[in-house]
């Protein structure tokens, strides 16, 4: 059974209590349980990490990339946070990992200030999913596991 890497960023372990009115009252543990609903449905397995620090997340990917080119691993699901607008650093992991990678928002960084408007993460992604809410994880697992 191949794995999905479902890796959150900073901040977002405050879901539910973090701004509701963006990002909705549904806490981490509950997107957790709808990403394993999701990947048990699509027979993969799920991986699902949150780190509120950037050489965490690069770690990750670099093992992911590792994974998906011994053949275990699909892809990643990434929402990067605030790191989305500011990460050289994430960018060149994705892109030097070589891994298939959405990168997901749960709010439409585009409806909102200037400085969510632009993304490191998007020219090294295969696809992106902003403003479906925390269903968006599900959303973007299905699309992966379209790929396996
Ligand atoms: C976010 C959007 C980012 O701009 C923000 O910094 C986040 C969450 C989202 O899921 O909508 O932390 O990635």
């Amino acid at each position: 059974m191949k794995t999905v890497l479902v890796l959150n960023g900073p901040n977002l372990n405050l879901l539910g209590t973090r701004e509701p009115a963006v990002y909705g009252s549904q806490t981490l543990a509950d997107v957790e349980a709808l990403c394993a609903k999701t990947c048990a449905a699509h027979g993969l397995q799920l991986d699902f990490r949150q780190s509120n620090h950037e050489g965490v997340l690069i770690d990750a990917i670099q093992e992911a990339g590792r994974a998906q080119a011994a053949g275990t691993l699909v892809g990643v699901v990434l929402n990067a946070g605030a790191y989305t607008h500011t990460s050289v650093a994430l960018h060149d992991a994705i892109k030097g990992a070589g891994v298939s990678l959405i990168e997901l928002h749960i709010s439409n960084v585009h409806a909102r200030e200037a400085f969510r408007h632009h993304s490191y993460i998007s020219p090294v992604a295969k696809a992106v999913m902003a403003g479906f809410g925390v269903k968006g994880y599900a959303l973007a697992i299905a699309g992966l596991a379209d790929l396996a």
